[in-house]
């Protein structure tokens, strides 16, 4: 089946599907988009998408709930045209991290989002979601893309004299998952968050990490507050350089300053969320490209 490639509405999206098309050769169909005075999305598809297999590609960045709900008119408008399947590419997937109720009366945000996406899409493919079990909420058809290892590969990290650290149990399988790939050791502290005020305190633990390299992976980096305090940590371990991989870097405010003055040396990010300075930046798109042809 033919497929054709549908560029989201933000930058972010934009840039990720031409790396896309260039990869897989395909051809894309750009949405007419604009936003009417009073704020409500114009979404209309302006090629000839009957029978066709339509990738859509939308990162949910700021403002989330116009990012998510664009993706919803355009699968809408993909069906009115005829279209034969949609699948959804999601660089950046908001809402993951309120999976569950943490405090009575909350919802299960992601959830929500989940099923109101599989209302329009076949399939979903999202990088990195903040945790793997939220995808049963899709059902079939929905997979996560891990970033980590290709983000080492394209870095050209080494083995020697390198170590992981997740600077939480929640990152432990991308830890470990990356040290595997890279033949090196990992270790992990444990994070306990204040879920009022958002402060962050890490266990005391004994690390192996004096005079290495470390790596540490997590999925995102919004205020800062995990890294810099397992950087501190490291730094006070006697680790040498301390290097963060990060599939999302929303950065919040003071983030890439917190982070520098906790010693991190350098930190990579994929190009799913605007880019901001201090980072250094690799482009997934040739990663999803390569999940859409095994999966095609
Ligand atoms: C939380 O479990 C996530 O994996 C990240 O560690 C967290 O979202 C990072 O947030 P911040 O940068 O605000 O500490």
């Amino acid at each position: 089946m033919e497929r054709i490639l549908i560029p989201g509405t933000n930058e972010v999206s934009k840039e990720i599907a031409d790396s896309i098309s260039r990869e897989l050769l395909l051809k894309a169909c750009k949405p007419i988009h604009k936003v009417f005075p009073d704020g409500e999305s114009y979404i209309r598809i302006p090629c000839n998408i009957k029978n066709k297999e339509a990738i859509v590609v939308q990162s949910f960045i700021q403002p989330q709930d116009k990012s998510f709900f664009e993706a919803i008119l355009i699968g809408d408008a993909l069906r009115e045209g005829g279209i034969s399947s949609s699948i959804l590419v999601v660089p950046y997937m908001a809402y993951a991290r309120q999976d569950k109720v943490f405090l009575e009366g909350e919802p299960i945000s992601i959830r929500v989002v989940m099923k109101t996406l599989r209302m329009l899409y076949e399939r979903l493919f999202v990088v990195e979601i903040h945790k793997e079990e939220s995808l049963k909420y899709f059902g079939e058809g929905a997979v996560n893309i891990s970033p980590y290892t290709h983000m080492a590969r394209q870095l050209g990290l080494e083995s020697s004299n390198i170590a992981i650290l997740s600077p939480d149990i929640g990152a432990l399988n991308r830890a470990k998952s990356l040290s595997q790939f890279l033949k090196c050791s990992y270790d992990y502290l444990v994070k306990k968050r204040d879920r009022i005020t958002g402060d962050i305190v890490m266990e005391p633990k004994e690390l192996d990490v004096n005079n290495k390299d470390i790596v540490v992976v997590d999925d995102i980096i919004s205020t800062g507050g995990t890294i810099a305090t397992a950087s501190s940590i490291l730094r006070k371990h006697g680790a040498r350089h301390i290097y963060v991989l990060v599939a999302h870097a929303i950065m919040l405010g003071e983030a890439i300053g917190k982070l520098r003055k906790s010693g991190v040396d350098e930190i990579y990010a994929t190009n799913t969320l605007p880019k901001k300075d201090g980072i250094k930046y690799i482009d997934i798109g040739p990663l999803i490209a390569n999940y859409l042809s095994a999966y095609g």
